[in-house]
């Protein structure tokens, strides 16, 4: 057998390898597939000032504040499950409001109970040691656009116009 031969079967089996360890870190459940790049998530006029709306096929959470839209991955950062509002597993597209004095809600991860700021996507409590990731948000023509290839700061907004 070649050297060539030898340097493809290794190849072969780490790409094999690779492809069976992302598939076990996912996680808990029935993970839907990760959009990668820019994601249209719907009209600008869909989010109202201090609203935010969890699009669990997407595995995003858009909201709008008084200082404009930001995205946060809705993917638990312990073991990569898909968070929700409470203890259950997202299913359907769940809109909510911010206050601008009150408590927030918290996301929740159904499997081991981790908690973040739906705001800033900030670890609160539970087996989580990471932040969510957030995501650069623009506004074309209308239409809000997610590019989960680029993250920003979780404070970071992009004004509504
Ligand atoms: S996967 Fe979310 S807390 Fe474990």
């Amino acid at each position: 057998m070649s050297d060539r031969d030898n340097t493809l079967r290794r190849r072969t089996f780490l790409g094999v390898v690779g492809a069976a360890g992302a598939a076990t870190t996912v996680g808990c459940g029935a993970e839907p597939a990760m959009m990668t790049g820019p994601t249209d998530v719907g009209a600008a006029t869909e989010w109202s000032a201090r609203t935010w709306k969890l699009l669990c096929a997407q595995n995003l959470i858009v909201g709008r504040d008084d200082s404009g839209f930001y995205a946060l991955s809705a993917v638990c950062t312990h073991q990569g499950c898909t968070l929700n509002m409470d203890s259950s597993a997202c299913s359907t597209t769940m809109p909510g409001t911010l206050s601008a004095t009150g408590a927030l809600p918290r996301l929740s991860c159904p499997c081991h109970a981790s908690t973040f700021n739906i705001q800033n996507g900030a670890r609160v409590s539970g087996e989580a040691q990471r932040d969510l990731p957030a995501y650069k948000v623009t506004l074309t023509a209308g239409r809000v656009i997610v590019d989960r290839a680029v993250t920003v700061a979780g404070t970071a907004r992009t004004a509504a116009t």
